[in-house]
């Protein structure tokens, strides 16, 4: 058998999953950084939460490609909330935002065609490019004093690109940078797909999760992208697994709306008709679910919001007290600034690989995110998850940084 040559990866097990493995086989404790499964993050659900799944409607079987009509509804509902006015005709329900990107990329894109996708980002997008046989470039990201969008770096890929570039994602906020495209970047961002003739992608899995940081963010600047009247083909990804904190009931969609939506949503229905992949109990579980995800969502806002006062504790007791209870030494590590998401992505000290740093932590319990994980530089960046229990959190922190604090003088 000859298996395609775009899947030939590398499936051996990494030397940092097998040492994280084996510390767990072993019994030793690991403080987990990356804990970003809220099913395992110690929040409470509602006891019947699998109660509407037993509903017998779904004993039959009438499947609409799109999804059902009432859970497509609920969807709709979901954005009237945020302020856009959304038809069910212009939603397709999916498995996951991974599913729906795959029904996007097959959409819009012929083999060997460019799709954009912003660096750093959520790192699956490689796996899904390859899959589809497609190419990926980066929409680059620049930080100062907050993330923003090179735009012209993004025009210069374009017009570098060896293959016809068709569409351009954005995550919103982004993971894990936790930055939203601002409206007046968005605008701009949309003059260029006009010019170039491109869709816009747009996943808004951590809408829910703003920080609301007096001062720093406009409501306009973290809108969902449904209610923004770009003027061009924009496709919206999102789902539950971060909406309603229900990764395992494998519920998504993407909602499309601008010029050219019509015809994209007919040829969407074909593609989702053949795979027909959401299964019935959940389609009808999914009114209850997304109407009544405030409960989750209040508590992992609260979750997110003291691991980030705790982070922002530790961080400022950095360095030694003088007498006079001054700090001295420097600050050796800060976090960048955050608007929204459930990460948050440190500045380390980049006197050696990233990938020692995170094998050295793991050795004294703590298990964290290389930043190259995630399209960032190999060296000088950690991402940490805000979503674990606020003890472990604190303890790892505070472990990360005597490690951190020792490893410089060591250096020096
Ligand atoms: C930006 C982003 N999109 C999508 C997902 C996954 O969504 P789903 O579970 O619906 O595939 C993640 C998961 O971490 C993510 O970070």
């Amino acid at each position: 058998m000859k298996l395609s040559k775009r899947t030939e990866w590398d499936t051996e097990e990494s030397d940092l999953a097998r040492a994280h493995r084996e510390r767990l086989a072993a019994g030793l404790p690991v403080y987990d950084l990356t804990a970003s499964n809220p099913t395992r993050c110690g929040f409470e659900y509602p006891a019947d939460l699998l109660s509407p799944l037993a509903d017998v409607a779904a004993f039959d079987y009438d499947p609409d490609p799109r999804g059902s009509l009432r859970a497509r509804e609920a969807v709709c509902r979901y954005y009237l909330q945020r302020g856009a006015s959304i038809e069910p005709d212009q939603v397709i329900l999916t498995t996951s935002t991974s599913e729906a990107y795959s029904y996007l990329f097959k959409l819009l894109c012929d083999p060997d065609d460019t799709v954009l996708v912003p660096q750093p980002s959520y790192p699956l997008f490689d796996f899904l490019a390859v899959a589809e046989a497609i190419m990926l470039a980066p929409v680059p990201l620049v930080y100062d004093h907050g993330w923003q969008l090179d735009l012209e770096g993004l025009r210069r890929q374009i017009r570098s690109s060896t293959s016809v570039t068709r569409a351009v994602v954005l995550v919103h906020p982004n993971n894990p940078t936790g930055h939203f495209t601002k409206l007046d970047e968005a605008r701009e961002l949309a003059s260029i797909c006009r010019e170039h003739g491109l869709a816009l992608i747009v996943d808004e899995v951590f809408l829910d999760y703003g920080l609301e940081i007096a001062g720093q963010s406009e409501a306009e600047d973290t809108a969902t992208f449904a209610a923004r009247d770009l003027e061009i083909p924009v496709f919206i990804v999102s789902g539950i697994s971060k909406i309603c904190g229900l990764p395992q009931m494998k519920a998504a969609w993407l909602v499309a709306v601008g010029p050219g939506s019509r015809a994209a949503l007919k040829r969407l229905e074909v593609l989702a008709d053949t795979y027909l992949s959401m299964n019935a109990p959940v389609q009808s579980a999914l009114p209850l679910w997304l109407d009544s995800r405030g409960g989750i969502q209040e508590q992992i806002r609260l979750r997110v919001r003291r691991n980030l006062a705790a982070l922002d504790q530790i961080l400022g007791e950095q360095g030694s007290k003088t007498n006079a209870g001054k700090a001295e030494g420097g600050v050796l590590v800060n976090h960048l600034q955050i608007e929204g998401g459930w990460y948050a992505v440190l500045r380390i000290p980049a006197i050696q690989r990233d990938e020692q740093t995170v094998r050295e932590l793991l050795d004294l319990g703590v298990w964290v995110h290389p930043g190259y994980f995630f399209g960032m530089g190999e060296s000088g960046w950690l991402v940490v998850s805000l979503l674990g229990a606020a003890a472990e959190f604190s303890v790892g922190i505070s472990l990360m940084i005597n490690y951190l604090q020792r490893n410089q003088v060591g250096y020096r």
